[in-house]
């Protein structure tokens, strides 16, 4: 996967980001017929640049030894991982009929990514303890840095994924009501999400 392909196509700056969030996506105020065709890729891809900063600021704070403020990064991680990704699962995955709207073998992909993705939130979470909890803080930290790195290559493959062949897939089958509800649920995560430390 390319860093610039993902840099280029999904990253949106905290401006776009609220332009998008608060003017440009309900039809009485003057939206596009393209920003429409777009809207669930674009609000998922907005969530998961949430997700990429909040991991950043984490590692920021656990690198640094900082217990209180790793604790509160990570929490603010994982409470937007697990409600974005339980929101997918229960909401958005099974309204595409395997077979007929998407490959069976994508959807199966992006529910098995989630289920890596849970499993390796918990992996995390026993690092952050074995690391405040250890004799050598600092030497605990080196020793579990590939388990560290690990979420981001998840995250950033999953959202290669989904922006490339599952959401594009959603704008493209659902009638405009389904999608003005679930564009309405994405965006209230996105405005409940905490704000990213600098
Ligand atoms: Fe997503
Ligand atoms: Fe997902």
């Amino acid at each position: 996967m390319s860093d610039d392909l993902y840099q280029g196509q999904h990253r949106s700056s905290s401006a776009e980001f609220k332009l998008i969030t608060n003017a440009s996506l309900t039809p009485d105020m003057g939206v596009r017929p393209d920003d429409m065709k777009l809207l669930l890729t674009e609000l998922n891809s907005l969530i998961h640049d949430q997700l990429e900063i909040h991991y950043v600021a984490f590692l920021e704070s656990l690198t640094q030894l900082d217990e209180e403020a790793t604790r509160k990064t990570f929490c603010d991680f994982s409470q937007t991982l697990d409600q974005h990704r339980l929101f997918e699962d229960t909401s958005i995955l099974p309204l595409l009929i395997p077979g007929t709207d998407i490959d069976a073998a994508e959807l199966a992909r992006i529910s098995g990514d989630h289920t890596i993705i849970e499993r390796t939130l918990a992996r995390v979470t026993n690092i952050v303890d074995a690391i405040f909890t250890a004799k050598n803080q600092r030497r605990t930290l080196v020793q579990q840095l590939s388990g560290l790195v690990r979420m981001q290559g998840l995250l950033e493959h999953h959202t290669e994924r989904e922006t490339q062949f599952f959401y594009p897939i959603l704008d493209q089958t659902l009638s405009q009501n389904q999608k003005n509800s679930l564009a309405q649920s994405l965006r209230e995560a996105i405005d409940q999400t905490p704000s990213g430390s600098e």
